[in-house]
């Protein structure tokens, strides 16, 4: 069986880069556009030139830098879009100009207010425009999906003879399923003329959850080429994810008989900047670069995986970027993952022992969500007031007067006791964290900090997430509340207490030794 080379067209830094909440600078879209190149990608799509000054800007940027990647810049098919996508490119070595209309009659008739053939006449006209710029044209018919089959292959047999060599078939509302898109592949290349000459192209969108699903089948019907993005990001429900894809194509690469160029290592890397990029934070359950996407909690699972990964990995997390599968020990966890996991860190126990450690874990699991390596040392020292001991918030009030704001916290220490503090901050959270420091004594370095709404409407609650650092370590906390400045404060307090009890389990070994 013959492997054929699919080539990635990424396109996050325009139809992903459109989409609400993900709007780039310039100077942070050609921050991206090097970890693109890194990964390896054969085309980025750096913008719409014409859309935007800021699209020209950074499409100039990267086209000044990035030099052994092709650089596309969109446009419509008018002298005016084809003129600015041309300017913007003109420093790339390696640049394609990718032109587009609507060719459905939904669009044809609502959208454009103009006919088949007037249509047709348009594409000619914007691919033989571009051809004055650049050698390489790419062109799409947008809503190819629900376009007469007829028609594309009428439209795209001209767009070919017009000098196009790149064709698109968008599923731009993402109506397509599997099936369909790939008989509709396996027709457009037997029946358009001079099809042989260009590379068909796929372009999904994810509103029914299909996008990968249906890129992949497209490729089975003959596309060599799929338009994706980081995260899958994008208009509405997004685009086909390029993580998704990359990794379906090499697990699954005898199946499809096809390859990428992409270093799947650098997927995790790029991930996590364009969510640091955009402020857009990627869902712990998604596929690839997904917090929980290498992570096993449920105790049959765990006890599979360290007999053999291969149980329940399809991959290894080191081939994405992860630095190793991570085996959460929670409620879920059984006796051989925590013994596993004691043994990792030093402290292997009797049988014995180990079943009052692990009756002692399950009752930690009552009151935590996670159990940390830090409490599991606890746990081992002795400590069976785990879940009660530390420091507790007992009330708590911040005022912002627009300049400078203001925290006030009432907290009982390990022994009862109150401590009050007052404290200022630029901002609200600034003000809390540093009347936290104050009352507890307990420094920390703010590394990330992030609020998400969980649940819906009256139920919804605020679940607070930090990362910071003490002590040189790194740790995470977490807390949840109706009202999200106590969340912040109770995330900022699971920290605090984790390193105090970490402090203490760390001087009574000591003093056990001495
Ligand atoms: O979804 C779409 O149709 C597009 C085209 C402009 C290629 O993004
Ligand atoms: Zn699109």
């Amino acid at each position: 069986m013959t492997t054929d080379r699919i080539r990635i067209f990424d396109t996050t830094l325009r139809d992903g880069e459109q989409s609400p909440g993900c709007s780039l600078r310039p100077a942070q879209k050609l921050v991206m556009a090097r970890a693109l190149a890194d990964l390896g990608v054969d085309v980025i799509e750096t913008g719409f030139p014409a859309s935007s000054v800021s699209d020209m800007e950074a499409t100039a940027m990267i086209s000044a830098e990035i030099r052994d990647v092709r650089l596309c810049a969109l446009s419509r098919c008018t002298p005016g879009d084809v003129e600015a996508a041309a300017k913007a490119l003109e420093h790339a070595r390696k640049p394609r100009i990718h032109v587009f209309i609507s060719t459905s009659p939904l669009h044809r008739e609502h959208k454009l207010g103009l006919s088949r053939e007037q249509v047709l006449e348009r594409a000619v006209e914007g691919v033989r425009l571009a051809k004055r710029y650049v050698d390489d044209v790419e062109f799409s018919a947008e809503d190819a999906l629900r376009t007469e089959e007829d028609f594309l292959v009428e439209i795209f047999g001209a767009a070919i003879a017009a000098g196009a060599r790149t064709i698109n078939v968008p599923d731009t509302v993402g109506y397509t399923t599997p099936e369909e898109i790939r008989g509709l592949f396996q027709r457009l290349i037997a029946h358009t003329p001079g099809a042989d000459q260009a590379i068909f192209s796929a372009h999904c969108h994810d509103d029914l959850g299909l996008a990968v699903a249906n890129s992949l089948a497209a490729i089975e019907g003959g596309a060599r080429q799929v338009e994706c993005t980081i995260n899958g990001i994008g208009e509405r429900a997004g685009n086909a994810a390029l993580e998704e894809l990359v990794m379906a194509l090499r697990v699954r690469g005898a199946h499809y008989g096809a390859t990428t160029g992409i270093d799947s290592r650098a997927l995790l890397q790029a991930s996590r900047l364009l969510s640091r990029l955009t402020g857009m934070s990627v869902q712990r359950n998604k596929a690839v670069v997904g917090a929980n996407a290498f992570a096993h909690e449920a105790g049959i699972h765990q006890h599979g995986m360290l007999r053999n990964r291969n149980t329940y990995e399809i991959m290894r997390p080191e081939d994405v970027g992860w630095p190793a599968s991570q085996m959460v020990l929670g409620r879920h966890s059984g006796r051989h993952a925590v013994s596993d996991r004691l043994r990792a860190l030093g402290l292997p126990l009797e049988d014995f022992e180990f079943e009052q450690l692990f009756s002692r874990f399950k009752k930690l699991c009552d009151h935590q969500r996670l159990v940390r390596d830090a409490d599991l040392q606890t746990l081992v020292m002795g400590d069976a007031a785990v879940e009660g001991r530390g420091y507790r918030l007992s009330a708590l009030s911040v005022s912002d007067s627009g300049k400078r704001a203001r925290a006030h916290v009432e907290l009982s220490d390990p022994e009862g006791h109150l401590v009050t503090e007052i404290a200022e901050g630029d901002g609200p959270v600034a003000a809390l964290f540093e009347a936290m420091t104050r009352a507890t004594g307990v420094p920390m370095q703010l590394e990330s900090y992030q609020v998400h709404s969980i649940g819906i409407g009256a139920d919804a609650r605020g679940e607070a997430n930090l990362s910071v650092r003490c002590d040189g370590i790194e740790h995470a906390g977490l807390g949840t509340s109706r009202d999200i400045i106590e969340a912040s404060a109770l995330a900022w307090l699971d920290v605090a207490n984790r390193v105090l009890r970490q402090r203490e389990t760390a001087s009574s070994s000591l003093a056990a030794t001495a």
